[in-house]
């Protein structure tokens, strides 16, 4: 379309995440409690239907790249009719992936955030290591160009896997992602647990003299790097030290239907209930693009603070359901 939803900065918001659902099943120490979050009424959340015809409506004003996220998107059933590129923890995977790719699914990416089981067992409250790691091999077999393997690093659980990782990109076209711990109300984060960007590649250049930075996309999330050699390649995702608020193209939907403009913002409007009462298309775009016009240079509570200051408690009010 040739007028992408615009914000009063000039970004043109050319990514749109959908989240299918609040269902995990994991149950990530640093994403998500015990007991899991408190889910919506059934009918509150989006229908296929009205997954499909809202995607339909943002490609129609200019979004070019749709993820599907959660929670866990593989746990709705109806997950194979509108798939475009997900975020998994890849434990269905090798029950699904044949599906999903004949389906369209084009690009994959996994969350591992560690290579030894016990810990997988620990940090998710979960079984499952082995079945997130054939869900690698198959996506891998199947030709996925690069898999992407995001890891969240956190001081004392992981770190000391690391080079492990970075090892792991050796022989396999896996684009290893390190992410730096961000803070959702609930989900345990620590300012001392937080590794950030800088101290990962001095850790990784002492065992790899010779790992060097590569070329970025405009909206990349992720600082590319590389071992020589390496068949894969290694990323490192700085929203806390070098957040990278000022190239954003996102836009997000929650399960029930709401847009966010910014992962650290509240929601901004429920498109659902829009949907629902027969609002017309122009007048939902018309609703979006006001949305759009009210996201923050960056999102102030969170930036304002600079990482090095141990503030945990100034953080947002926020669950963090809807990455
Ligand atoms: P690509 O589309 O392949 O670039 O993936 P992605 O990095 O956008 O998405 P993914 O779902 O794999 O998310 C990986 C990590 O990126 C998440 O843990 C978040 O930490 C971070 N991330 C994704 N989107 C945003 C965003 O809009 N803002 C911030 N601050 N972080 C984000
Ligand atoms: N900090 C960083 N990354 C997170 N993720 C979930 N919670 C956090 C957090 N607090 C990651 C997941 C998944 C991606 C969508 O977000 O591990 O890979
Ligand atoms: Fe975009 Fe908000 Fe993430 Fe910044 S924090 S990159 S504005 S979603």
């Amino acid at each position: 379309a040739e007028n992408p939803l615009k914000d009063l900065f000039g970004r043109h918001h050319t990514y749109l995440r959908i989240s299918l659902t609040e269902r995990c099943n994991l149950r990530c120490q640093y994403c998500m409690p015990e007991a899991g979050v408190k889910l919506s009424p059934n009918e509150q959340i989006l229908t296929t239907e009205e997954v499909i015809y809202l995607a339909r409506l943002f490609v129609n004003e200019g979004v070019t790249k749709v993820r599907l996220t959660g929670g866990e998107p593989t746990v709705r059933r109806d997950l194979v009719s509108i798939i475009v590129a997900i975020t998994t923890n890849g434990l269905t995977l090798t029950r699904q992936l044949v599906a999903l790719q004949r389906a369209g699914l084009d690009i994959l990416n996994i969350s591992l955030d560690t290579l030894k089981s016990d810990k997988y067992e620990f940090i998710t409250r979960r079984k499952g290591w082995e079945r997130a790691m054939m869900g690698i091999d198959l996506a891998l077999q199947l030709g996925y160009d690069p898999v992407k393997v995001n890891c969240v690093v956190m001081k004392g659980f992981n770190d000391d896997e690391i080079i492990d990782f970075v090892k792991f990109t050796q022989d396999r076209n896996v684009d290893v992602r390190f992410i730096e711990y961000m803070p959702f109300t609930g989900n345990k984060w620590e300012f001392n647990k937080l590794i950030a960007y800088k101290d990962m590649v001095a850790t990784i250049k002492k065992e790899f003299p010779d790992f060097y930075p590569l070329e970025n996309g405009p909206n990349d999330t992720s600082k590319a790097w590389k071992v020589p050699n390496y068949k894969g390649q290694i990323g490192f995702i700085t929203s806390m030290s070098e957040h990278f608020c000022g190239s954003c193209n996102r836009l997000r939907i929650t399960a029930d239907g709401n847009l966010k403009v910014c992962l650290f913002g509240n929601t901004e409007v429920s498109l659902r209930d829009a949907i629902r009462s027969g609002c017309s298309e122009d007048d939902l775009i018309a609703l979006i693009n006001a949305a759009v016009k009210r996201k923050r240079k960056q999102h102030a509570e969170f930036f304002k603070v600079p990482y090095t200051s141990p503030v945990a408690n100034l953080y947002p009010h926020l669950f963090n359901t809807n990455m």
